[in-house]
């Protein structure tokens, strides 16, 4: 089994995709799932970064390496990378971390999704800040069945900070400036491999599997 990094555009996938991946056995790692958990906690970290998320902006790439250091040092698991790296500089501090881990084994995998999709995706993303799971209000197959409700915990849902037209533009805007030139980084390693993302997620995780495990 191989170590998963994902580069996408928000709302492309890479939660959903790590979710399914897990129960494979991958450590899900999320920068974002861990910044808002300290957001949730208030921590001095979650105020610090509170109001740059939900504005749509990069947390600095040193709070966003140390979380990552911390996490994969504590993990003797293969592990899924979703929202990091997302910078060249991320990209460079993350091979010599995996090296210094010896954990160099590992496919990029990049989900192909347009900005009009995405933003579709975004404003209709419903979350369960309980449980995590995600659902979205404008796709049949992806709707909880009792509305604004949890199905696996029965928490209310709710829509992310971050997920609303002005801070996407600004999140797709950061992306393709700052996360698509990475794309290049990991072609020249011959690491990359494309998906395109508008496929049926089940269609999406048979690709990633055939990629990263048989
Ligand atoms: P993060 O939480 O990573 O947000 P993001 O990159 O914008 O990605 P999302 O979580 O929005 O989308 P996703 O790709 O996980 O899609 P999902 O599976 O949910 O980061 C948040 C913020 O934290 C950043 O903006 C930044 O401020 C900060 N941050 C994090 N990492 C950082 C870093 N390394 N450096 C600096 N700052 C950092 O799917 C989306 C929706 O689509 C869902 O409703 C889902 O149900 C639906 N869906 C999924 N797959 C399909 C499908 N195949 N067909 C139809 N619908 C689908
Ligand atoms: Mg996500």
């Amino acid at each position: 089994m191989k170590n998963v990094i994902f580069i996408a555009p928000p709302a492309a996938g890479k939660g959903t995709q790590s979710t399914k991946l897990e129960s494979l056995g991958y450590v899900h790692v999320s920068t974002g799932d861990m910044l808002r958990e300290e957001i949730a906690k208030k921590t001095e970290l979650g105020l610090l970064v509170d109001s740059i998320i939900s504005k749509g902006n990069f947390v600095s790439d040193e709070i966003v390496f140390e979380l990552i250091t911390n996490k994969l040092s504590s993990i003797n698991k293969p592990f899924i990378l979703d929202g990091f790296p997302r910078t060249i500089k991320q990209a460079e501090m993350l091979e010599d971390l995996l090296r210094k881990l010896n954990s160099t084994d590992y496919e990029v995998i990049y989900l192909d999704l347009s900005c009009d999709e995405a933003i579709k995706r975004a404003l209709g993303r419903l979350t369960c800040t309980k449980c995590g799971a995600s659902y979205n209000k404008y796709y049949e197959a992806l709707q909880p069945i009792q509305e604004g409700i949890c199905d696996k915990c029965g928490h209310v849902l709710e829509t992310r900070s971050d997920d609303n037209e002005e801070s996407f533009k600004i999140r797709f805007d950061n992306y393709l400036t700052n996360t698509e030139p990475i794309k290049d980084f990991y072609d020249k390693k011959g690491k990359l491999h494309v998906i395109d993302a508008t496929q049926d997620s089940n269609d999406i995780t048979k690709q990633i599997k055939n990629i990263c495990i048989d």
